[in-house]
């Protein structure tokens, strides 16, 4: 009995150093060959280790890894909804729509939020590959950090550059009639030149639109859509904001008198620092003429 009793340990510790018969495959194993691949197939060691998903078994998403390369290793089994959603986000045409899919075990609220936006409507209801996954705002999904990190794709900054991928893009804007001038307007306002300076109290796109559960602006539901639902969102930063004062945001572009009146105002400006920098400079000019000539004895 006492020898069973200082045993047993042992036997136990023995029992789960066996990997299990069909164990999932590590990432090490996959890393063996992705490592030293070329081109988007290649997965970096380091730089994956890093991310905020880097203690992953890759099959942890890609829970069915196959063709023949992938022979004898083993994945995980997905569970019903993710099956469902890899089905639903098919018309986006995705390599492994099960790994895109996949994130929803982990995030279920980013996931339900999604699905019923205008993004995820679109590629779901409307059937396009136009609209955003996961992936597009958040870059790829190997070597996500967290957003107080300047690499994240959602950082301040960075989600203006992720946003405007697909909102620059010149047949999106005429497809869906968008604004052409959203990320010009945007960068040229007091709050992209805020940002761009590093002041992280300024709005980016997702300050005023959201994230996940982006609809259109036409919706009720949009917090930039009527007067009431912008005076909530402008008045989060601007305490009190006005109905007239919530009209000052706009990506339309300017109306030409406008537009005239603040090239005006910048030739204006310009000309009255050019004109003091000359004033002074002939002033000391003179100064230092004057005191060259009384030195030299004239009157
Ligand atoms: C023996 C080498 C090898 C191992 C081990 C390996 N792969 Fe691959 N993998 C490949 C090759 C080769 C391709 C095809 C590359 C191409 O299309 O250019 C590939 C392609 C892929 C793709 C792209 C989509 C597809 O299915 O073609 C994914 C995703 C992938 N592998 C994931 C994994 C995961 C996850 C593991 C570990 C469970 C793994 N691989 C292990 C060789 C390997
Ligand atoms: C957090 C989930 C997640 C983890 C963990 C993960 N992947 Fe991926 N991976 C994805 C998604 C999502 C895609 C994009 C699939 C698509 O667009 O069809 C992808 C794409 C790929 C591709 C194909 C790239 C291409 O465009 O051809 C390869 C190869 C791959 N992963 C290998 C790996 C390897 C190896 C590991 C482990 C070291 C790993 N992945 C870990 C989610 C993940
Ligand atoms: C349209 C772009 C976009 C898409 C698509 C998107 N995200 Fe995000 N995500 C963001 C932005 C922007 C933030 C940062 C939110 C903020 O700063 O308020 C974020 C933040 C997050 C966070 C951090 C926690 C949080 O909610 O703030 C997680 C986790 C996340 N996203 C997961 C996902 C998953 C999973 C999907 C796919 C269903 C997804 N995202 C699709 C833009 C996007
Ligand atoms: C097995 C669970 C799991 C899966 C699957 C998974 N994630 Fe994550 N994810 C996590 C954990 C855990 C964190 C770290 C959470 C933290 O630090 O607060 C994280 C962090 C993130 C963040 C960073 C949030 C931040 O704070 O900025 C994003 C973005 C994200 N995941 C997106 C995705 C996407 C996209 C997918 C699918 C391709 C995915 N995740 C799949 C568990 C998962
Ligand atoms: C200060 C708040 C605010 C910020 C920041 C902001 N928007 Fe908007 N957005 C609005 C308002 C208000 C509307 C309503 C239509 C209008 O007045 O142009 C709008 C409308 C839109 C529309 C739909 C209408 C159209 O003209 O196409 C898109 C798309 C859009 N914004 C994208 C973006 C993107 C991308 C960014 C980041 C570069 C961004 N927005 C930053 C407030 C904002
Ligand atoms: C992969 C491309 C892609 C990315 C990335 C993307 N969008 Fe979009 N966005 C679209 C498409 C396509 C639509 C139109 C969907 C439709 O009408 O079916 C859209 C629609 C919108 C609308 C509604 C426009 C309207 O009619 O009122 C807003 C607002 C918007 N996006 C803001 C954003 C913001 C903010 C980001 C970044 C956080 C972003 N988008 C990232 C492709 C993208
Ligand atoms: C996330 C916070 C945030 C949101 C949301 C926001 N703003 Fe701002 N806004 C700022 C910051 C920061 C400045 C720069 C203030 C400064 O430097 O004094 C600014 C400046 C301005 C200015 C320049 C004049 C002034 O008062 O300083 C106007 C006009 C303005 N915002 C209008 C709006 C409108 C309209 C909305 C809603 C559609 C809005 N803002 C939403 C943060 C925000």
């Amino acid at each position: 009995m006492r020898i069973l009793v200082r045993v047993l340990p042992f036997l136990l510790f023995a029992f789960l150093l066996v990997p299990a018969a069909g164990a999932a495959t590590d990432a090490a194993t996959c890393l063996s060959c992705h490592e030293s691949m070329e081109g988007s197939v290649k997965v970096e060691k380091e730089k994956y280790s890093k991310s905020v998903h880097g203690s992953f078994d890759c099959v942890m998403c890609h829970m069915t890894p196959k063709g023949d390369q992938h022979q004898g290793l083993v994945g995980s089994t997905p569970d019903k909804a993710v099956k469902d959603l890899a089905q639903e986000i098919s018309p986006k045409g995705l390599k492994d729509p099960i790994a895109q899919a996949a994130c929803v075990t982990c995030h279920p609220d980013q996931y339900a939020a999604y699905t019923k936006s205008i993004h995820g409507q679109n590629i779901i209801t409307k059937k396009s590959s136009d609209g955003p996954v996961c992936t597009s705002c958040h870059g790829s999904p190997h070597y996500i950090e967290a957003r107080p990190s300047a690499a994240s794709k959602v950082y301040l900054y960075n989600i203006v550059i992720s946003c405007g991928s697909c909102h620059e893009e010149k047949h999106l804007i005429e497809k869906y009639h968008f604004s052409p001038l959203v990320m010009e307007r945007y960068q040229e306002s007091f709050h992209g030149r805020k940002l761009l300076l590093g002041h992280t109290g300024a709005p980016s796109c997702a300050s005023c639109h959201g994230a996940h559960d982006i609809v259109s602006v036409k919706d009720p539901a949009s917090p930039v859509g009527s007067v009431e639902a912008k005076k909530k969102t402008c008045g989060k930063c601007h305490p009190g904001a006005t109905d007239k004062f919530v009209a000052a945001i706009t990506h339309q572009p300017l109306h030409p008198i406008a537009h005239w009146t603040e090239i005006g105002l910048i030739i204006l400006t310009v000309s009255v620092f050019v004109f003091i920098i000359v004033h002074v400079l002939l002033d000391i000019f003179a100064d230092i003429r004057d005191r060259l000539f009384r030195k030299g004895g004239g009157h």
